[in-house]
């Protein structure tokens, strides 16, 4: 079978608590295997040629989770930032935020802008974080922009005016963990996407789920519109 591969895919990381659950473990030990599986995805997706992955790591309305819970995942994005992008994965990452990071804390929104600066020349795959991300903040986010320079919105330029500035829209979404929903994420840039939703939980993807991923994208016939 002949494999098309998406250029650009999204990941909704669903799943962590319910695998910490059923270990009877602390959702937070979801959390950090989570990175682990994110590690493993990546890797795959870099052999197959993917040149985009987008990840959902912090949602808007992630704020309202426990307060302990939001802390351990605050931390974990601290110790991700200190990763070495170039030798992290199978090859060199170019790292992108999506999101509101002025709304983070300090010292996490200070280090997103010293990552993205120090991986911005890598040329051949980008992983763009959507973190303390929702697409109706970016869209009111957009649209405050637009007003505030005069500029009247089109079909065309809406785009620039969102946090993936920049990026090509996803071909592909993956949602991990068994629901069916897109939970405020990409709304804009998804409308022509692909969806994919897997049963299994986030901190169990492997390549051989990527592997499952490229062929059913590889069967899609992506229209637009149009009659073929
Ligand atoms: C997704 O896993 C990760 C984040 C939202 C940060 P969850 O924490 O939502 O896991 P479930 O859905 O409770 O299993
Ligand atoms: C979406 O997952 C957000 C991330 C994966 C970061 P949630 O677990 O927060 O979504 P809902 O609450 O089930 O819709
Ligand atoms: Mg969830």
């Amino acid at each position: 079978m002949k494999i098309t591969v998406p250029k650009h895919i999204g990941f909704i990381m669903d799943g962590n608590g319910r695998w910490a659950k059923k270990r009877l473990l602390p959702r937070s030990l979801g959390h950090r295997e989570g990175v682990k599986a994110l590690k493993r995805v990546i890797d795959a997706c870099i052999d197959y040629g993917v040149e985009y992955v987008t990840v959902y790591t912090f949602s808007t309305e992630n704020w309202n989770r426990p307060k302990k819970e939001v802390d351990a995942l605050m931390n974990l994005i601290r110790e991700f930032k200190d990763k070495d992008f170039k030798n992290e994965f199978n090859k060199p990452v170019r790292v992108r935020f999506i999101g509101n990071i002025d709304g983070l804390p300090d010292d996490i929104a200070t280090a997103v802008k010293e990552v993205e600066l120090s991986s911005k020349d890598v040329k051949d795959f980008c992983l763009v974080i959507a973190l303390n991300y929702g697409a109706k903040d970016e869209i009111v986010h957009a649209c405050n922009k637009m007003r505030e320079t005069g500029v009247v919105a089109t079909n065309e330029n809406i785009g620039d005016y969102l946090y993936t500035a920049g990026i090509p829209d996803p071909d592909l979404i993956v949602r991990t963990g068994g629901e069916k929903r897109l939970s405020n994420f990409l709304l804009l840039q998804s409308a022509y996407a692909e969806f994919e939703f897997l049963d299994v939980l986030w901190p169990d993807m492997d390549k051989k789920d990527v592997a499952q991923i490229m062929k059913d994208y590889s069967k899609r016939e992506r229209k637009y519109g149009r009659v073929k």
